[in-house]
């Protein structure tokens, strides 16, 4: 199995381009089953997860061109089949997010029940439940959700709890309803505004996407188009994590600001300076060890729980005691065991960890058990004095394109050793 190698202790200094949102990406390439013909879309990032959408939706039937922009036109004209396999659902949760779209234009879906993974149980309840409410008939059997209309129908539905891809494919299926859905309880993420762009360039009638309350005007059919991904705001994150970890200066490009105040903010805290355009954020840490901080995480516009392990591993080192709790995913600290592997001293009480900075770590091989959990090993592994292995790393070529390249980049000493 590949590892990355990195050699710690070097501030880092230098300007990194910003990919395209990998949680925007993948809803936004399954929604183009919605369409009668091709629609293309730009800022799409390399990552493991996006080829394995693409598989995802070859099997369908969608036809699909890469070009070496960063663009994908995806027709779903000839679509055949409207079963998503258990092999790729199981290494990749998000192939759900093609339920909605397919029952919704074919009125037949067939999508293996994800299970549980690394950082939770996750069920898919919501998703199904927003369905039958617009009129699916859905059944659980033999391992797979198997959902059925003729024509949706707009219904109001309120969300038992904020779900992203739950909004996202409730969302996506209302588009070719017939008549008015008004979903309440919604995620607020920007990644679900990207969507509902995308799905109103491709003909669809969404109002009101960012705020707990989305309307979608049922239209008879979504047509091609072309759409530019958003900026991934977490793989931002990370970067700007990697230059106030090493008390060192990062300038992210091609990103969006107004996407990221809770983790600016918490940056701040720390002691960075941070400097923003609409899109570039700068954080400057001028030589000095991070402070600690507390937080929460909770749904957007609050601090992601996809940048807690990230400032997780930025406490190990800083100076005092930062408190994380977790309120999204039950097993969400797994890097933290790891992490002691460093030197790292943290303490946890549930789904609390308290994290006592130590003035230094030291080197050592790691495994990586998720894709956050590995950016933010990588993070202490560019601290930590000598040499860090971090094993598994596929879990990082998910969601983050060309890492040891873009934090080279920055002066970091890092290599990717291959399996
Ligand atoms: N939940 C339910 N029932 C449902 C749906 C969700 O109980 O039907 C619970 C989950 O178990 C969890 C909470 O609701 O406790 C929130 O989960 P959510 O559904 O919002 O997560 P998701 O949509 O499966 C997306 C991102 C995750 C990110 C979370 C939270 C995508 C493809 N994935 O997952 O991204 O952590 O929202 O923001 O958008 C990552 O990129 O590393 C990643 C895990």
């Amino acid at each position: 199995m590949a590892k990355i190698v990195i050699a710690g202790g070097e501030p880092l200094n230098g300007e990194v381009q910003i990919s395209g949102a990998k949680n925007a990406v993948l809803p936004i390439l399954c929604a183009t089953l919605l369409a009668d013909n091709a629609v293309e879309i730009g800022n799409v990032p390399h990552l493991h997860d996006v080829t394995t959408t693409m598989e995802l939706l070859g099997e369908m039937g969608v036809q699909l061109i890469v070009d070496e922009k960063l663009t994908i036109t995806a027709d779903p004209s000839h679509v055949t089949n409207t079963v998503a396999p258990y092999e790729l659902v199981k290494t990749m949760r998000a192939s759900i997010l093609v339920l909605g779209p397919l029952l919704a234009r074919f009125g037949h879906a067939e999508v293996a029940l994800p299970g549980g993974c690394a950082i939770g149980s996750r069920p898919v309840d919501q998703h199904i439940r927003g369905l039958q409410a617009l009129g699916a008939t859905v059944l659980v059997e033999g391992g797979f959700i198997k959902a059925s209309a003729k024509r949706l129908k707009g219904a109001r539905y309120v969300f038992d709890m904020v779900t992203v891809t739950g909004t996202e494919n409730v969302m996506m299926a209302a588009t070719l309803a017939s008549g008015v859905t008004v979903l309440e309880n919604c995620a607020q993420e920007p990644e679900v505004v990207d969507l509902a762009h995308c799905l109103n360039a491709m003909g669809a009638r969404v109002e009101g996407a960012g705020t707990n309350k989305i309307t979608i005007y049922g239209v008879d059919r979504l047509h091609g188009g072309h759409y530019d991904v958003l900026p991934d705001r977490i793989e931002t994150g990370t970067f700007l994590v990697a230059g106030a970890i090493t008390g060192g200066r990062v300038l992210a490009k091609k990103t969006r600001a107004d996407t990221m105040d809770a983790v600016l903010a918490k940056l701040e805290e720390a002691g960075a300076h941070v400097n923003t355009t609409v899109d570039t954020i700068e954080v400057d840490m001028r030589g000095n060890r991070p402070k600690a901080v507390s937080l929460t995480t909770a749904p957007y516009p609050a601090f992601p729980t996809d940048m807690q392990a990230q400032f997780a591993a930025m406490n190990t080192i800083a100076e005092g005691v930062g408190v994380i709790t977790e309120t999204i995913f039950e097993n969400r600290f797994m890097h933290l065991n790891e992490l002691t592997r460093l030197g790292a001293d943290v303490r946890i009480e549930g789904n609390t960890a308290i994290i006592r900075g130590v003035k230094k770590m030291t080197g050592a091989p790691i495994m990586a058990t998720d894709l956050r959990a590995s950016a933010s090993l990588v993070l202490a592994g560019l601290v930590a004095e000598g040499e860090t292995t971090v094993d598994r790393v596929y879990h990082i070529d998910r969601g983050y394109e060309n890492i040891e390249e873009k934090l080279g980049g920055l002066g970091a000493r890092i290599r990717r050793l291959p399996g």
